[in-house]
Parts: structure tokens; C-alpha cells; sequence
């Protein structure tokens, strides 16, 4: 065991701070505090990996639908930051975009955070502030807003999917490279779930567990299937999945990008100490387990068929009838150094854009909005890949419906993050019911710190 100190890891002490009377409900304050952590390694000589062993990932943060939350953000370091609720639908103010929602958080400086989620399901937050270098060091959590109504799982278990990029002996490798961020992103050599190799959990034997897996790497698009075919997808990226979903396998495993979340119900395996694993195929590699569910206990006999769709969240849905269409291009853009007029980082280079422009950085003074949409119409995004990489185009504040591709056929599932395939053109529809500056990027860190960012405003 071998003990390292980083320069910034994140820690979070959820405390309960007072109570706050907000929007006629009561809210406590819950503090996260940004502060370097500690973690331990351990040399895995049968793979070349190393294994890490926390001392303090990023908390699963829990809320409810439709209680509010007050999130005290205090920024224990010294370089700035802003935190992002990835998925949630809540007010602009509350978005944690530095400079297009609010001013970056000096060290030392605190910014709290009120707001309601309005949707059920698995979310996640980020920095969007010096967002590579602090999601690299491990600062990415996540959310879990509960139903009002319990839909009556046995256990409930998230996998938070993370690479890291560490040297031989447990220090960190520079974050990105420039050959990556200009093609299809920089991936780690450590692939964690939950910081852990491999973590088994235990469930009641024969019980119905709800699997929350998070794609919260900075570059890796996941391939995932599990070991049981005793389960179902019941929500992604947060929402209720309302179509059968096929069960990914082997040979057409789900691929879910940075940002991404699916949730599966998982009929545990009846008798004790058997496993229903999470795989990931890589590029050639062997199949990996990423995290195992194990059984436990005297055996619960539950059937999948015993649970309840999940209720719907109420996210408009978009009248293709009177929808308008706009045009998107996800692009090269000539490379250069881009100004960074802000105190959030800049990766010192410029090659991607969307519509030719390139987020010119962080304050993007001058910068304006991609689209200005009216407050309650339905729009249709088609959104054009020029590039042979894949990119997870995220938009903040709003939710979607991919509708049609040339490449394939799209579930219409609801969601905020679309995974845009080489080539690939896909629409996607959405009613703009979320008045405000949401910022609308590819979630690889280096894609959207070197350009493939922007904004798209809601009046
Ligand atoms: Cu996960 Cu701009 O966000
Ligand atoms: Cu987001
Ligand atoms: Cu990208």
C-alpha cells in the first residue's frame, strides 16, 4: 500500500448546516466542500494496473422530486471552480456555468445553490470551471433524485464509471494530450467503478435491484453489457425508458458516453455468493467486470415482472408539426491558441467548433449565443458530425427527444446527452420550456475545452 497526496482530489462533508425556508417547503443546507483528498494504491501486478482505494470519492448526493435542495458549494482550493447538476432541469442561475450563469468561486468563496428537481432519476454533477484538470483528479459525483412515490426495489446500487490516468507509481499523467483533444479524446490506464477495481456489492439474494450506472469519465465511451439476462433498462440518462429496450450483450453491448447514465432493474441470482456482473468490451481486450452485484441472504423470489413502470417526468413534449428545424455542425476548427479572457483554464489550444466558431474561452466575450429560441415552441435540432470522431453533444436546462439519423434507427427516449456517431446526422426535438443561457457542448473535456462548446439561449 502506497499513500499519495494530490493536488486536488475532492472530498465532500454533506452536514446539516440549518434549515432554510424556500418556496413555502423546508430545505437543509447541505455542505460539499472542493478540498484535496488522499488516496491509497495498490500495485496489481497481474495487469499492470494499480487499484484505487479512496479515502474519499465524491458522495452520492440524494434528493427527492419536488423537495427542494440547498447546495452550499464551498471552494477549498486555490484555483476557481463552478458546480454543474448535469441533467437537472432547474433554474439558469442554478446551473453552475462560470461566466454565462454566474462568476467563477474563488478559493476561499462559497456559492449556494437552490434549487427543485423536477425529474426523478440518476443525475450527476461536475465542475464546469477548470473542469478538465479538477474532473481528471477525480471531482465527478453523483445525483440521485428519488421518486415522491418508492417503486419498491429490494437495494439500490451506483456505479460511477471512471478512468483515471496514473504513472507506475500512483501519480497522475498529465490530463490530456494535444494529439487526443484533437482527435478522438485522451483515455486513462486505471478503469474504476466507484474508484475501485472491480468492487463487489452485496444484495438480497433474489431480489430486485436498481443498477444506476454513470458514465462520468472525461473521454471514454463505454461498451457495456451484464453477465444475467434477469434484467431490464428501465431509465436513461435519467428518465423512465417508456419502450422495451433489447438487453445489451456481447456482441451489441450499449454504449453509453461521457455523461451518459442508464439505469437497469436486476433480478438478483437466487442463490447465495452467485454474481450478476457489469462488462465493458475494449478495444482488444478480453470482456472486463467492471463492478458485480452479489447475492446475499435467504432469497427474495421476486419476478421482474413485479415491478411498476417507473412514472413518466414531466418534460414537455415537443408538436413536430410546428416544430422549426436548426442546423448544427460539430467540426475542426484551424488551430490555434484561443483567448482565455477567465480564471477557469484553458487547454492552450483551439481545434474543434460548432457552426465554425470555437468557444474562444472561458468569459467568451463576444461570444454569442448558437440559437435563440422562444420560450414554449418546439424546435428541431439536427445536429451535423463532420468528424470521424464520436461526440456526447450535452445540452443544459432542456430536455430531448432524438427523433431520426441517417445511420440508424433512435429510440425516442428522453434524455440531454446524444452520442453522435462518425458521420453521423441526427435530429433531435425539444420543447425550449427553460428560459435561459444553457450551455450546449460535447461532454469529452478536451473536445469542449478546445472549441466544441457554446450556448443556445431561451427567451
Ligand atoms: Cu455535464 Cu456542461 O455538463
Ligand atoms: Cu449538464
Ligand atoms: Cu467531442
Amino acid at each position: 500500500m502506497r499513500r499519495r497526496d494530490f493536488l486536488l482530489g475532492s472530498a465532500a462533508t454533506a452536514g446539516v448546516m440549518g434549515a432554510a425556508c424556500w418556496g413555502g417547503a423546508r430545505s437543509t443546507v447541505q455542505q460539499l466542500t472542493i478540498q484535496t483528498a488522499r488516496f491509497s494504491f495498490r500495485e496489481q501486478p497481474t495487469d499492470g494496473l494499480v487499484s484505487l482505494l479512496p479515502d474519499a470519492p465524491p458522495p452520492v448526493l440524494y434528493g427527492t422530486q419536488g423537495d427542494p435542495m440547498h447546495l452550499r458549494v464551498v471552494n477549498g482550493t486555490e484555483d476557481y471552480t463552478a458546480m454543474h447538476w448535469h441533467g437537472l432541469r432547474i433554474a439558469n442561475a442554478m446551473d453552475g456555468v462560470p461566466y454565462l450563469t454566474q462568476m467563477p468561486i474563488a478559493g476561499g468563496e462559497a456559492f449556494d445553490y437552490e434549487f427543485t428537481p423536477p425529474d426523478a432519476g440518476t443525475y450527476w454533477y461536475h465542475p464546469h470551471c477548470m473542469t478538465m484538470a479538477q474532473m481528471a483528479h477525480g471531482l465527478t459525483g453523483v445525483m440521485v433524485i428519488r421518486e415522491a412515490e418508492d417503486p419498491g426495489f429490494d437495494g439500490d446500487q451506483v456505479i460511477n464509471l471512471r478512468d483515471f490516468r496514473l504513472d507506475g507509481n500512483g501519480g497522475f499523467l498529465p490530463y490530456y494530450t494535444a494529439r487526443g483533444a484533437a482527435r478522438g479524446g485522451t483515455h486513462g490506464n486505471v478503469l474504476t467503478a466507484n474508484w475501485l477495481q472491480a468492487p463487489v456489492y452485496d444484495h438480497p439474494a433474489g431480489g430486485l435491484v436498481r443498477l444506476r450506472v454513470v458514465n462520468s469519465d472525461t473521454t471514454r465511451i463505454y461498451k457495456l453489457h451484464l453477465s444475467t439476462g434477469q434484467a431490464r433498462i428501465i431509465a436513461w440518462d435519467g428518465h423512465p425508458v417508456e419502450i422495451d429496450l433489447p438487453l445489451p450483450s456481447i456482441d451489441e453491448p450499449l454504449l453509453i458516453g461521457p455523461g451518459q447514465r442508464v439505469d437497469f432493474a436486476v433480478r438478483m441470482p437466487a442463490s447465495e455468493g452467485q454474481t450478476a456482473d457489469l462488462l465493458a468490451e475494449l478495444p482488444g481486450q478480453p470482456t472486463r467486470t467492471m463492478a458485480q452485484l452479489r447475492s446475499v441472504g435467504g432469497g427474495l423470489g421476486r419476478d421482474l415482472r413485479d415491478l411498476k413502470p417507473l412514472a413518466a417526468n414531466p418534460a414537455s413534449r415537443p408538436d413536430l408539426s410546428s416544430a422549426e428545424m436548426l442546423d448544427f455542425v460539430f467540426g475542426w476548427t484551424p488551430e490555434g491558441g484561443p483567448p482565455n479572457d477567465g480564471y477557469c483554464g484553458s487547454l492552450g489550444y483551439s481545434f474543434w467548433s460548432i457552426n465554425r466558431t470555437p468557444w474562444a474561452g472561458d468569459a467568451a466575450k463576444g461570444t454569442g449565443p448558437l440559437a435563440t429560441l422562444k420560450r414554449g415552441k418546439s424546435y428541431v435540432l439536427r445536429l451535423r458530425n463532420e468528424s470521424p470522431n464520436l461526440h456526447p453533444i450535452h445540452l443544459h436546462g432542456l430536455a430531448f427527444i432524438p427523433i431520426r439519423s441517417n445511420l440508424r434507427r433512435l429510440p425516442p427516449l428522453v434524455t440531454d446527452t446524444m452520442l453522435l456517431l462518425k458521420d453521423e446526422v441526427a435530429e433531435i426535438a425539444l420543447v425550449a420550456d427553460n428560459p435561459g443561457d444553457w450551455a450546449f457542448h460535447c461532454h469529452v473535456i478536451e473536445h469542449q475545452k478546445t472549441g466544441l462548446a457554446g450556448y443556445i439561449r431561451v427567451t
